[in-house]
């Protein structure tokens, strides 16, 4: 298994291209379930999830073509070969399920293997499943697979989200583009992820509205056509390294990020004591003089500070001045990093959904393990500031959501390589 090497203590400077968001590639791709005819979609990040993604709708018929120019496919599924999405796949990417939605409105029938819980937390898809029902689905489980029906076609309803949940704002979303008559989800999430599959969707002839906002109201058409269209650019990229030059002292520019998805970051990091302005072509993050204030933060749905970030902003803390609370809202298992961040010196406590970080002057460079994406990015981050030598094992977990760190790293100064096995 590959390991990733960081000689730590370098400030970084210099320019970072933000790839096209996992999150948003991921349903733009299941998206393509609901025509038989191409969606070409361009700015697709090169990595692990993607290759998943497409490997699973492969195996449902789609065919999948390079479009011309990086990043771009073309997925066309003309005719759906298979209504199941297997275990082997889900298991490796949660993500799998939000092939749900899209081939039950189709096909009138889906059987997709339930996820399983995974390193951050349980992760149940109640609220995909109650979404369809109300949609009109039957849905059984069934030797640990979702078995949805809808002989009739799916039918529009109110859907009124008990809790927010972006996978099943997607999944019904998708859903209701082929419903007869008018769905209206309330309480939906409304992630710059969500917007970008709505504009796309109404792009392929969906019909809806209230982009943007908790309240999204679809009407459903009959069949949806092809379309082009281009992925946003990656926030929480965008927000690792920002905290990468925040944590380093450096400066970045982040080509390509967009400062209107990561407001929440921008106001934490400003706090600290950090200097995040717009630039003609993105973003620029420097530190103030000094030493990194501590802050406290809370995770939320967007437009709040986001539950994917929560572990880079841990890693900055570690070393700031005075100490910080940080609160997980969204998972229950999402402090997997701190053990592993204490290993290198910091100090933090954990009280049940709050950490409590109390800043230290350096850390130190140690062999660490990584347990899932985002985790495994803040150890890279405490890497990057620790002094001596830091190992990140378990590398495959950052290949998953994070295109060329090393290459994009070292172009900015840092002493970090992969380690091949
Ligand atoms: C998406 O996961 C992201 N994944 C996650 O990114 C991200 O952390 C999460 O949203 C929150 O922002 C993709 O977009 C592919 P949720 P998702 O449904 O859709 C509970 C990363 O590192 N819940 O919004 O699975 C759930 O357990 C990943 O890139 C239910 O209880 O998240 C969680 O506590 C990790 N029942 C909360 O809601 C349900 O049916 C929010 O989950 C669904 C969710």
């Amino acid at each position: 298994m590959d390991r990733i090497l960081i000689r730590g203590g370098v400030p970084l400077s210099g320019t970072i291209t933000i790839g096209g968001a996992k999150n948003a590639a991921l349903p733009l791709m299941a998206a393509s379930l609901l025509s038989g005819e191409p969606l070409t979609l361009r700015n697709l990040p090169d990595l692990a999830d993607v290759r998943t993604m497409a490997q699973l709708l492969m195996q449902h018929g789609v065919a999948i073509e390079a479009a011309g120019g990086q990043g771009a496919l073309a997925l066309s599924a003309r005719r759906i070969a298979s209504t199941t999405a297997p275990y082997d796949l889900v298991r490796k990417m949660r993500a799998s399920v939000l092939v749900l939605g899209p081939l039950i409105a189709r096909c009138g029938r889906a059987r997709v293997s339930l996820p399983g819980g995974c390193a951050i937390g349980t992760r149940p898809v109640d609220l995909h499943i109650a979404g369809l029902q109300r949609l009109g689905a039957t849905v059984e489980l069934n030797g640990g697979y979702i078995e949805a029906h809808a002989r009739n076609g799916l039918k529009g309803a109110e859907i009124v989200f008990p809790s927010v949940s972006v996978g099943a704002t997607e999944n019904l979303l998708m859903a209701a583009t082929l419903a007869a008559g008018e769905t209206r989800l309330i309480n939906a999430a409304r992630e710059p992820e969500i917007t970008d599959l709505a504009h796309c969707l109404n792009a392929m002839g969906a019909e809806i509205s209230g982009i943007g906002s908790d309240r999204l109201t679809i009407r459903g058409v009959a069949a949806l056509h092809g379309a082009s269209h281009s992925v946003i650019p990656d926030r929480i990229e965008t927000g690792t390294y920002m905290m990468a030059a925040a944590a380093t002292g450096g400066e970045l520019r982040l080509h390509g990020g967009r400062l209107d998805h990561v407001d929440a970051v921008r106001r934490a990091l400003d706090a600290a004591g950090v200097c995040v302005s717009e630039a003609a072509d993105g973003i620029t993050v420097s530190r103030r003089n000094g030493r990194l204030a501590g802050i406290d933060l809370m995770t939320e749905p967007y437009p709040g500070f986001p539950t994917d970030l929560q572990a880079q902003v841990m890693a900055l803390m570690t070393v700031a001045e005075g100490a910080s609370m940080i609160t997980e809202t969204i998972f229950e298992n999402r402090f997997m990093h701190v053990p592993e961040l204490a290993r290198m010196g910091a100090n933090i406590t954990v009280h049940g959904a709050s950490a409590l970080v109390r800043g230290v002057p350096r850390l130190m460079g140690a062999p660490v393990m990584a347990t899932d994406l985002r985790a495994s990015v803040s150890l890279v981050l405490a890497g990057l500031v620790a002094v001596g030598e830091t190992v990140v094992n378990r590398v495959y977990h950052l290949d998953r959501g994070y295109e060329r760190i090393e290459a994009k790293l070292s172009a900015c100064g840092a002493r970090i390589e992969r380690l091949r096995d």
